[in-house]
């Protein structure tokens, strides 16, 4: 299994703290049967420069690797990145892609999408040459962005959902069906830390093969694998 949405880099977000807290996440997730964490640290362009943070979060690996112990989970760097208005004009923005696949977990605003930022969106799946995963997709059901969402996956954008969602008994029926309908097709743990958002990948998985069957975890290791290669 791999999780596509995590933030177990130490001290790098608001993520995990530290090092003991990033080696606790990749044992829970190791132990949930994941055996590739995308790392997805934060990146908002107004706050810092893409180069700044592209050093921080090689200093973060580089002291996390020299830590992990045999068995881990293997960790591919990538950023989860937060939409701004001109993020398609960014230099250098396919840098931020995961190590070695030509894909972009990108974060939409929390309002309803207006259509410059779906156009924006679209621009970017049209001109580049990488795939933009919407990440965590449940969280803008509610602000009717509904039709939008269906837009940007018709235009080859893939949607991620975090584990939780199939864990909430409030929102697992939705869950469900947007893993059936294929809106939903990559899971995430979206995990910052031990108490407070511990990664639920077996849970959930738990969930899916019980109410759907095991061919929905199999779609889903499927779909996943074949895009890391
Ligand atoms: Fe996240």
């Amino acid at each position: 299994m791999i999780d596509w949405h995590s933030h177990v880099l130490p001290a790098l977000d608001d993520g995990s703290r530290s090092v003991d807290e990033s080696l606790a996440l990749l044992k829970m997730l190791s132990e949930q049967g994941v055996d590739t964490v995308i790392a997805t640290p934060h990146f908002y362009a107004d706050r810092e420069s893409l180069s700044s943070f592209l050093e921080r979060r090689e200093g973060s690996y580089k002291i996390l690797r020299d830590a992990l112990a045999e068995g881990m989970p293997r960790i591919l760097l990538g950023a989860e990145v937060s939409y701004y208005s001109g993020i398609s004009r960014l230099e250098g923005l396919s840098r931020l892609c995961i190590e070695g696949i030509d894909i972009l977990l990108l974060e939409m605003p929390f309002l309803k999408w207006t259509e410059s930022i779906v156009r924006e969106v679209e621009l970017m799946l049209a001109s580049t040459s990488y795939t933009v995963v919407l990440a965590h997709i449940e969280r803008y059901f509610d602000m009717r962005n509904r039709e939008a969402i269906e837009r940007l996956l018709s235009r080859g954008a893939l949607a991620q959902s975090n584990a939780g969602f199939f864990c909430r008994k409030g929102t697992r029926r939705l869950a469900l069906k947007l893993l059936r309908s294929g809106t939903v097709s990559l899971i995430g743990s979206d995990t910052h830390s031990v108490e407070q958002r511990p990664p639920r990948i077996d849970e959930a998985c738990e969930i899916i093969e019980k109410k759907l069957g095991n061919e929905y975890i199999e779609k889903i290791n499927r779909l996943g694998y074949s895009l890391l290669e």
